[in-house]
């Protein structure tokens, strides 16, 4: 696991943006050998897709033979939810690049057999061979995508419960209205992610302090599913100066 330290959280993002820009340019992606791409959702990783939009304006990148898989969903939000990812991902990144829409894959909250809907999007990845490089946040409890503390270190792409603290961290997309905020979600499973060519983590703000120092300098451990990333032979882990404060 690599550690990069940024000044702030403009230019960690600006960071990661230029890597992803450079990965797939350098894989050359076409029809019959496209890039795959795993997304988060949240705000740490706005910044990174404005600066994807931009690269993409100036020609510096195309989606064209790029498909993405989202790590996660929220159960039965609509799709048309303003808060729904399915919305967010279009309104940061999707609506503003070349990508074809048949090759954007995002979880389906509301299918009718939700654990079918899982094992059908874990099937999915394999098909394609694996995420090449899967870019995610990180939760302040240590969570990536929605592997809530306690997620079992080999699990797959599954329905989830919500943590209490994940539900009052994102009650703030919700009208401050926890209430609101929708207690299960679809996510891919620590595993998935783990299975990975390559893992990029955005951590920024001095509320993602803790998760870092017990993801980095903790042991590996099921109560922050970040920290699984030290056994994986390709990860980065990119901060700014406030989430460092308790290295
Ligand atoms: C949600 C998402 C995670 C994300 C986390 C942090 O829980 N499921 O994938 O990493 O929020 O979000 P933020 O970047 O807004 O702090």
């Amino acid at each position: 696991m690599r550690l990069i330290i940024r000044e702030d959280a403009d230019t960690a993002a600006e960071y990661i943006a230029e890597y992803i820009i450079e990965r797939i340019n350098t894989f050359a992606p076409t029809t019959e050998r496209p890039f795959i791409l795993g997304l988060p959702t949240g705000s740490s990783p706005v910044p990174i897709y404005r600066s994807l939009v931009t690269a993409y304006q100036m020609g510096r990148i195309s989606f064209r033979h790029v498909i993405t898989f989202n790590m996660d969903e929220y159960v039965g939000l609509p799709r048309d939810h303003p808060e729904s990812y399915y919305t967010f991902m279009h309104t940061n990144l999707f609506n503003h690049v070349d990508i074809d829409p048949d090759n954007i894959n995002i979880l389906n909250g509301n299918a009718p057999d939700l654990q079918e809907e899982c094992t059908m999007y874990e099937a999915k990845i394999q098909k394609y061979g694996g995420i090449h490089l899967f870019l995610g946040g990180v939760g302040s409890d240590g969570h990536i995508a929605f592997n809530e503390p306690g997620s079992s270190l080999s699990s797959r792409t599954r329905l989830k419960s919500l943590a209490y603290e994940t539900m009052l961290a994102n009650a703030r997309f919700f009208n401050g209205d926890m209430g609101l905020v929708p207690r299960m979600a679809l996510t891919v499973g620590v595993q998935t992610i783990m299975n990975a060519k390559e893992v990029v983590i955005i951590a920024t703000g001095a509320s993602k302090a803790l998760a870092i120092q017990s993801a980095i300098e903790g042991g590996v451990n099921h109560m922050c599913t970040l920290s699984c990333l030290q056994l994986h032979p390709c990860s980065l882990v990119v901060v700014d100066q406030d989430a460092t404060m308790e290295l």
